[in-house]
């Protein structure tokens, strides 16, 4: 299943993330070389949760990436569209109100959350835009949203060392520790094919939230965005 045959529809991407649940995080950590929890860290950091607040994870798969917001003692929701992720994530941390629902269409009424952040999941979601804009109706005027993306290594002579690791490298290892190799040709094509930093800056922008800025981490393998909700208008 190359992107080219699945092509982001969202049951196809639905019942992928079904087939590598059970060992979702383990692979992250060693695909990753274990950067994925600095990663996090920075994540917790930008959303900055305080105690009483409520927090929208989307995308949140094992709920892996919504465990800082529980413990910084806001209420977090994570919320996914892949019923095997959720079932692995429930059974892990059962006191977590795993919500199913889908990114394009949010089962949430408007302004509910006070922050809103999506981890390693806005590139998977069929129209990125659409997505932006429900996490948008969701969040309170003048609330915040965090991507936490794959992107585009800035230093050129580390983005070709990088994407030789992405096309040739990562499938055959992750062949040894996936369930479901194909999911991560999958993965190296679509961020190979994802906007860099100031495109997906813009593309947060067009979905209306203001403010936007982005930070690199680990040289630009992953881009932070985040952006505010408007007060008024
Ligand atoms: C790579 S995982 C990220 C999981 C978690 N956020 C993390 O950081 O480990 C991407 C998740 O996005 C979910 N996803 C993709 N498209 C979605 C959509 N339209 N609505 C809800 N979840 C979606 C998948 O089911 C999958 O669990």
């Amino acid at each position: 299943m190359t992107r080219a045959s699945l092509d982001k529809q969202p049951r196809d991407v639905a019942s992928m993330f079904d087939g590598v649940a059970e060992k979702y995080d383990v692979t992250n950590t060693v695909l990753s070389l274990g950067q994925d929890r600095f990663w996090r860290k920075a994540v917790a950091r930008a959303v900055d949760a305080r105690p009483g607040e409520r927090i929208l994870d989307l995308a949140a798969g094992t709920g892996t990436s919504s465990l800082p917001f529980r413990d910084a003692g806001a209420t977090v929701v994570p919320c996914d569209f892949s019923l095997g992720m959720l079932r692995a994530g429930k059974r892990r941390h059962p006191e977590l109100p795993f919500t199913a629902g889908d990114g394009m269409r949010l089962p949430f009424a408007d302004g509910v959350f006070d922050a809103v952040t999506i981890s390693f999941g806005l590139r998977n979601i069929n129209e990125p835009k659409t997505g932006l804009a429900e996490l948008l109706r969701v969040t309170r005027p003048g609330g915040r949203l965090v991507v936490c993306e794959f992107s585009h290594p800035t230093w050129r002579p580390f983005r070709t060392v990088y994407d030789e690791y992405l096309m040739r490298a990562l499938p055959p290892i992750a062949t040894r520790v996936s369930s479901n190799p194909d999911a991560y040709v999958y993965l190296a094509e679509s961020i190979r094919d994802w906007p860099d930093q100031p495109a997906l800056a813009a593309l947060v922008q067009d979905a209306g939230w203001e403010r936007v800025a982005w930070r690199d981490l680990t040289g630009g393998i992953v881009a932070l965005h985040r952006g505010f909700k408007p007060l008024a208008g």
